[in-house]
């Protein structure tokens, strides 16, 4: 099928290089033209494991970028993908400025278009924005109406950052939003190879299960710090807990790490959104609110933690590992390993960092603030304090640390290879 996909950021260009390695004929739309010409000599403009070999692996036919959002670019196609961001730096829930932007010129696209081109809303929106805000502007930008020119589709998407190619590739679900009989006819054949469940709802609930699915799983990593808070005043592993706590297929293991806590476009702003939805309609959404209070206060505690082991940081030389929101990652948006930095040069510290992967947008954010140095070892070798923010992998040499009081936010370094070592965890 031919399927526009308009934003090539992360969803963006995860799911155009995965529709057309599924077979698909795929246009990429973007308004950076920059993007466009990296997408076009075969490079991705993000960070993604995997994507620039399978962007290169693709024939060049399957999938072509440009940065024209008009009927020549989307007027062909069987559907378009909406996958631009809807989150900013400065909004704490859903932006969907982005989004109803992009739905205007998609509308504009379509004014003179034939056919029932299917507008698919992939883009992750609070519940009911496809129905109140996304569908309306649509019609009016097209001056057609939707179930009688065109259909719209909310399908959400569940990839995790830095795996985002695989997940699309080898999903647990799919979501289908909708009653409308040809768009579920034209999604049902776009994922039809995909061999996993398609559900299939309304649009709202399409929106209401992308929310929770993240704000169940921003409740586990808030569940398990705070367990892991108390079990650092008990003298406990939370680790132990977890693991026990893990075995229960009912609970399972999976997001029951604890630490500095999570971060990242989706977790924060996803259980934030369902939160200002639960406002609007009258309900106090107190549970979903403390998982958010939790989350916020983790990251200075770690803070705390080196203070009371070392007494005031001003002046004092101290090295970050690890800045993105996760490793594997060079996304910093809502990190709180940005959070625990800006808290650490805030109180006189004199810091170094190091992240290979997110220097870049981590300058953005910090500036100058901090010196960034090209390698771990670098960064530490003047340190007297070590915070390690991320669990890569190249964290967890424990030669690294020697001589350092190490404040380890995400149990890189786990029990055993840490003797000797002037070591403090977040809740272990
Ligand atoms: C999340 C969801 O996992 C995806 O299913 C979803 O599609 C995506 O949001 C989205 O809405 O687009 P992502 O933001 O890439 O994916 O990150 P996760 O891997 O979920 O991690 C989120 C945060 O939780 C990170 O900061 C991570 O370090 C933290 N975390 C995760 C923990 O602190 N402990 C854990 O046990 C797991």
């Amino acid at each position: 099928m031919i399927l526009a996909v308009v934003g090539a950021g992360y969803v963006g260009m995860v799911c155009g290089v995965g529709f057309a390695k599924m077979g698909h004929q795929v246009i990429l739309i973007d308004i950076d033209s920059d993007k466009v010409d990296m997408i076009n000599q075969g490079r991705a403009p993000v960070y993604e494991t995997g994507l620039d070999a399978a962007l290169r692996g693709l024939a060049p036919t399957s999938l072509s970028a440009t940065s024209t959002l008009d009927s020549d670019s989307i007027g062909n196609a069987d559907a378009i993908f909406l996958c631009v961001q809807s989150s900013t730096a400065d909004c704490e829930g859903m932006d969907l400025t982005p989004v109803e932007r992009a739905a205007r010129d998609v509308g504009v696209a379509l004014r003179n278009s034939s056919g029932y081109p299917v507008v698919v809303v992939k883009s992750t929106v609070s519940p009911g924005a496809t129905e109140k805000r996304i569908l309306p502007i649509l019609e009016e930008s097209s001056g057609k109406r939707a179930g009688v020119d065109f259909a719209v589709m909310a399908n959400p998407e569940f990839l995790r950052e830095g795996n985002a190619l695989a997940d699309f590739l080898c999903p647990d679900r799919i979501v289908i939003g909708g009653v409308d009989t040809k768009g579920r006819a034209v999604l049902g054949e776009i994922y039809k190879d995909f061999g996993v469940p398609i559900i299939s709802v309304d649009r709202t609930t399409a929106e209401v299960i992308k929310c929770a699915c993240n704000a169940f799983l921003a409740a586990k990593v808030s569940f398990i710090n705070e367990v892991g808070n108390i079990c650092k005043a008990l003298g406990v592993d939370t680790y132990k807990v977890a693991e026990a706590m893990g075995a229960d297929p009912r609970i399972s293991p999976h997001f029951l790490k604890a630490g500095i806590g999570f971060g990242g476009s989706c977790l924060p702003k996803d259980t934030r959104s369902l939160c200002m939805v639960a406002r609007e309609l009258g309900y106090e959404p107190i549970l979903l609110e403390s998982i958010l209070q939790v989350n916020d206060n983790q990251p200075l505690r770690l803070i705390e933690m080196a203070e009371r082991k070392m007494g005031r940081l001003v002046g004092k030389k101290v090295t970050v590992l690890g800045l993105a929101f996760k490793a594997g990652t060079d996304d910093v948006r809502k990190s709180p390993a940005i959070q625990v930095t800006k808290g650490l040069c805030q109180r006189g510290a004199s810091v170094t960092v190091y992240d290979a992967l997110a220097e870049e947008k981590a300058k953005g954010v910090l500036q100058d603030r901090v010196i960034y140095c090209p390698s771990a070892v670098e960064a530490i070798s003047q340190a007297e304090v070590v915070f390690v923010l991320t669990d890569s992998d190249e964290f967890k040499d424990v030669e690294l640390y020697s001589g350092k009081v190490v404040i380890d936010g995400r149990r890189v370094l786990d029990d055993g290879v840490r003797d000797g070592l002037d070591y403090e965890g977040i809740c272990w």
